[in-house]
């Protein structure tokens, strides 16, 4: 292993003990109508982000493995989901909102239970600092709080009746089927749950497919997930997505998905399915969201926010500011701030004090980035600091000038790399914005109260969030997250959530005296959960 690789790579033994993976995480079990099953066959090895030194050479840590599941494992996970759903009339979908609130503040007690062990996974499996995972974790639990009161809120609207030209009616959301969830591997664990919680909640049966890189530490929650729900509410497949999931989307029997991750898979499995008309999709996708600094931005503001929106994470987010277009006539001043802001970034372990860059998770990271990198240098741009690889670390790479032509300009690098373009007039970067195929967030950094409402009456209808002296994020969770073009199809938000896997239905009756007589009692007798006036408190 080569000097630098050997200081960043600690050896096992000089990692603080609580850190430690002891054993390698052997995962043989899957969920699958109730039960936890044991897998017989062939696993997938887990190479840890965090590399070790083998025979003086850098190699990925091995820390487990899980089983590479087949088309049979995956269609009994769907007949176990379409069992429990079983049309509409499955104990779960036909359970009243509150007991499945109680079922979901179960789970989530039992969720915080293992904290520690997911959070620890979160580090070992994608590299995430300490307290970033601890924050997934954390947040993740907030999100299923905050759900809960959102349904409590849209239930106790729905208790009502309304009268409507001579036609009684209750209207309240109904679950849609089987959902199939899958989540993306930067965060693996919120974003699967943004999904999973509200489709389950609202009574659906849900198949949940980790993403790749950020299986195991899902594997703690599997008897949380058994204890909590009714046998196929919840089961869970593993493995080759070709193997596992295009079954599942060409039975036909997957109402809604649940997907994170790219445009390309999506449309595949959409393709998929033989009845396209009857597949929701809530997904979110790529973006390459533009930080813009106009010439009378507060610069130590606009420095500390870029290097947030860019390099948080590694710039692993689909929010990350993926390339800043900055005045001509600021550039001088904002980029050499920049770059020595982006080179005081502490890289090392995840779980080491006041790292903020760490290891990267994807195969190859390190090679697709080097030659995101060499394009750009061979049509002019020049790499202004940072870019030195250690086996599947790369230290944050400020790239300048980064002109059209260049992959830097387009691709979206989902790793530590900052392509710097300039503009003159504020018509170049409003064209990228237009010509672009995402349409997430962008973030604009200026003073001028005139410029920047001129700026964001058009962008508001090219992205869904235009972020003011800001960087790009998802959060507050309470807040509407989507996207136009290739960036999402489907909005999500604590409460839009509820309604993306539900559909709105309702009972209705004209005003006789028949009607009205047979609709008390069954009010009165309690006899009807869907005809019900019963308020959550
Ligand atoms: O990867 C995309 C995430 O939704 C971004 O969330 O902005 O809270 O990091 P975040």
């Amino acid at each position: 292993m080569d000097k630098t690789a050997a200081s960043l790579f600690p050896p096992s033994e000089m990692i603080p003990e609580k850190h430690r993976i002891a054993t390698a995480v052997e995962q043989r079990e899957y969920l699958c109508d109730g039960a936890i099953r044991t897998w017989a066959g062939p696993l997938q090895d887990v190479l840890s982000p965090i590399c070790e030194s083998v025979n003086g050479s850098c190699r990925q840590k091995r820390i487990g493995s899980y089983p590479l599941l087949t088309a049979e494992q995956a269609l009994e996970a769907l007949d176990a989901a379409c069992k429990a759903y079983d049309h509409g009339r499955g104990r779960w979908p036909t359970m009243s909102v509150e007991e499945r609130i109680r079922h979901v503040e179960g789970f989530a007690y039992r969720m915080k239970e293992r904290r520690d062990d997911v959070v620890k996974l979160l580090m070992w499996e994608i590299g995430k600092t300490l307290p970033d995972a601890e924050k997934e974790f954390d947040r993740t639990v907030d999100y299923i709080r905050d759900t809960i009161g959102a349904l409590k809120d849209l239930d106790r609207v729905s208790s009502r009746f309304v009268i409507e030209q001579g036609v009684i009616g209750q209207i309240r959301r109904a679950p849609l089927g089987v959902v199939l969830c899958m989540g993306p591997f930067n965060y693996p664990l919120n974003e699967t749950f943004t999904t999973l919680i509200p489709a389950l909640i609202m009574g659906n049966a849900v198949i949940f497919k980790p993403p790749r890189m950020g299986v195991l530490l899902h594997r703690p929650l599997l008897e949380a997930f058994r204890d909590s729900f009714p046998a196929g509410v919840v089961n869970t497949v593993y493995g080759d997505g070709r193997k596992v999931i295009g079954p599942l989307m060409e039975s036909g029997r997957i109402d809604v998905l649940a997907f994170i991750g790219s445009s390309r898979v999506a449309d595949t499995l959409k393709k998929q399915h033989p009845k396209p008309h009857r597949l929701r999709c809530v997904l979110g996708l790529e973006a390459k969201n533009a930080g813009i600094v106009l010439k009378d931005a507060d610069l130590d503001l606009a420095v500390k926010e870029c290097v947030l929106g860019s390099l948080s994470y590694n710039g692993q987010r689909c929010t990350a500011l993926k390339i800043l277009f900055v005045h001509e006539e600021i550039i001088d001043k904002f980029l050499p701030r920049f770059a020595e802001a982006a080179g005081k970034l502490k890289g090392g372990m995840p779980w080491e004090t006041g790292v903020q860059i760490t290891p990267l998770p994807e195969p190859d990271k390190t090679k697709y980035l080097k030659d995101l990198i060499a394009d750009a240098q061979a049509k002019g741009a020049k790499v202004v600091a940072g870019g030195q690889v250690s086996g599947t670390f790369m230290s944050p790479a400020v790239v300048y000038p980064v002109r059209p032509g260049m992959r830097l300009y387009v691709e979206e690098q989902f790793g530590p790399v900052v392509p710097i373009a300039t503009f003159k007039d504020i018509e170049q970067p409003m064209n990228y914005v237009i010509d672009s195929n995402y349409g997430q967030q962008v973030s604009l950094f200026g003073s001028d109260p005139t410029v920047i409402a001129e700026l964001v009456d058009p962008l508001v209808n090219q992205v869904c969030r235009v972020n003011i002296n800001s960087q790009c994020q998802r959060g507050p969770d309470t807040f509407p997250f989507t996207g136009r073009k290739d960036s999402a199809e489907g909005t999500l938000s604590v409460s839009d959530a509820l309604r993306v896997f539900t559909i709105r239905t309702l009972v209705a009756a004209k005003e006789t005296d028949l009607n009205k007589q047979l609709i008390k009692s069954i009010v009165t007798a309690r006899s009807s959960r869907f005809l019900s006036t019963d308020f959550i408190l």
